[in-house]
């Protein structure tokens, strides 16, 4: 406790100390939302694994309750891993989970049910004594088998999903039963994908061609697409695509037109993993959660007490062109904010940078509409770089170099003398038959401090540059930056731990280093309040 809280973050979903992963079975339920979370209670490294518990009736103010799955049984007596919550047609949610039977890591699926389902605060599970419903078989690597979705009904059958590997494939094994209790293995997995390595928490969902509702997990149709997204153990990297799903043959065939590997979409460029969704039938929101893990010294997070954040939950919906998913904060987060200043019509000429006074720097919402009078500057886009990764690309051509359309964006967690800066900017290169947007958020600068991983997040924007108009809204909370480029088509999430540029020494600038000048149409940056921040909940 002597250790100043430099780097806690204010309105980010954290309990008060210790290790958190990935988020796990949220769901909505009599008026709730409820989320649980990998977490150890001993400390600030990862083990000892349980689901921890929190309600909200916001999402955003947060109370915890007792575990809600802890070691108790032979089935998961060395740990209780991720997995998902279904909400059965009864109304009733069940929970599915990776138990851990033995030193070896060998893993089986578990249900839970609540104690008593008239509590809306599910504050007590139980493990029926017909666990485990999902033994690994002859056939299966045991010891990468887990984290199963949420339960989809379609033609009478439910069905879940298992990640795992058969040696360098990556595999979504699939399993079906008629009545929730008694699970049979397809013959063929819903997909997999050679050369991915293992897949953690998957998830399958799916999305509206029309509308930007989220649909329940179950719903088929004609006006329907999938998302199937897996974290990748091998990159520690999320990708998805968006495809057709044949429920006849139970088979999932993503459109041709995406890569479907390491080399493919991402909901976030930056540090986030282990995501999972949720639909929320009081508001017609599908609605993801992500876990940011530190990218701070492990000796840091044992000095600070706790390590990983839960990220701002997002909207997610399908882009009218159907080629890949938007993002949004839920709008619920506006309620933090309270005080605002605005600039407009700011110009940025060359080499400025113009500070946003009046705020909270270090834990501030902003969002900012730039424009520029044409595309001509846009430096050429060297055709090596499409075999590159995003980063590389930002890795070489960061926030000090100079450009044509670009750099130009947001100095965020900034010392006064920019000693220390979180950039996340565009840069606009001109391809030979298109623009290329780069969207970078850069930590290589974020600190002086030492033994930190400081990587040069980015990834392209597939934005229309008709309108010569880019947004870029960031969620800046001391240690953490999240930002929505383009209305959410692409989103960058850094972890950065600054020395100098903490609480009242942190600043916000707008800059640009391109020769081409760019004007702050619009910009909006709001103080952020503290919400409630699990708080034990008073029995
Ligand atoms: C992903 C993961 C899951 C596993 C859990 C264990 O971060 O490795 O595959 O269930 O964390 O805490």
């Amino acid at each position: 406790d002597m250790v100043k809280q430099t780097h806690r973050t204010g309105y980010h979903f954290q309990p008060p100390k210790n290790w958190i992963n990935d988020p796990n079975g949220p769901l909505y339920y009599k008026g709730l939302y409820h989320l649980f979370y990998q977490y150890n209670p001993e400390g600030a490294v990862w083990g000892n694994i349980v689901w921890a518990h929190s309600v909200s009736k916001d999402l955003i103010n947060w109370e915890s309750l007792e575990h809600a799955i802890y070691p108790s049984k032979w089935f998961d007596n060395y740990g209780c891993w991720s997995g998902s919550a279904t909400i059965l047609p009864n109304g009733e949610p069940v929970i599915f989970y990776t138990g851990i039977v033995d030193e070896k890591n060998t893993q089986v699926q578990n249900y839970a049910v609540p104690a008593n389902s008239s509590d809306p605060y599910l504050r007590e599970w139980v493990k029926p004594d017909d666990n485990p419903i999902v033994y690994p078989d002859r056939s299966v690597n045991a010891t990468a088998f887990r984290d199963p979705t949420t339960a989809w009904l379609v033609d009478g059958y439910w069905r879940i999903l298992i990640g795992s590997r058969r040696r360098h494939r990556g595999v979504a094994y699939l399993y079906r039963s008629w009545d929730f209790k008694k699970w049979v293995k397809a013959k063929h997995p819903l997909h997999s994908v050679q050369g991915t390595g293992m897949w953690e928490c998957p998830d399958f969902f799916p999305v509206s061609m029309s509308k930007e509702d989220g649909l329940d997990t179950s719903v088929w149709g004609p006006n329907v697409r999938h998302v199937l997204k897996v974290s990748l153990d091998l990159t520690r990297y999320e990708y998805y695509t968006i495809g057709t799903y044949d429920k006849k043959k139970d088979r999932y065939y993503p459109d041709k037109t995406l890569v479907d590997g390491w080399a493919g979409l991402r909901y976030d460029y930056g540090n986030f993993y282990a995501s999972k969704t949720f639909f929320d039938p009081s508001t017609n929101r599908r609605i993801l959660w992500g876990w940011a893990n530190e990218s701070d010294a492990v000796q840091h997070d044992k000095n600070k007490g706790w390590a990983g954040i839960q990220l701002i939950p997002r909207r997610v919906w399908l882009d009218p062109s159907g080629k890949q998913l938007l993002q949004w904060p839920i709008a619920e987060l506006e309620k933090l904010r309270s005080h605002n200043v605005q600039l407009s019509s700011q110009k940025l000429y060359q080499g400025y940078h113009v500070e946003v006074k009046g705020i909270t720097a270090a834990q501030v919402d902003v969002d900012v509409t730039f424009s520029f009078p044409s595309l001509d500057k846009a430096e050429p886009f060297d055709p090596k770089w499409a075999k590159l990764d995003a980063l590389d690309v930002c890795a070489q051509k960061g926030s000090k170099a100079q450009g044509g359309l670009g750099p130009f964006g947001l100095l965020t967690l900034a010392s006064e003398k920019l000693e220390e800066f979180t950039p996340v900017f565009f840069r606009v290169f001109k391809a030979s038959d298109k623009h290329k947007v780069l969207l970078c958020s850069d930590a290589r600068s974020s600190s002086l401090g030492i033994g930190l991983y400081k990587p040069p997040f980015a990834g392209f924007v597939d934005v229309d540059l008709t309108d010569k108009k880019l947004t870029l809204r960031s969620l800046i909370d001391h240690s953490v930056v999240e930002s929505f480029g383009a209305g959410g088509r692409t989103v960058i999430t850094s972890r950065v731990y600054p020395t100098i540029a903490v609480f009242d020494k942190a600043h916000l600038f707008v800059f640009n280093n391109g020769s081409e000048t760019v004007t702050v149409e619009n910009l909006n940056a709001w103080s952020m309040k503290m919400p409630v921040m699990n708080v034990p909940m008073k029995s």
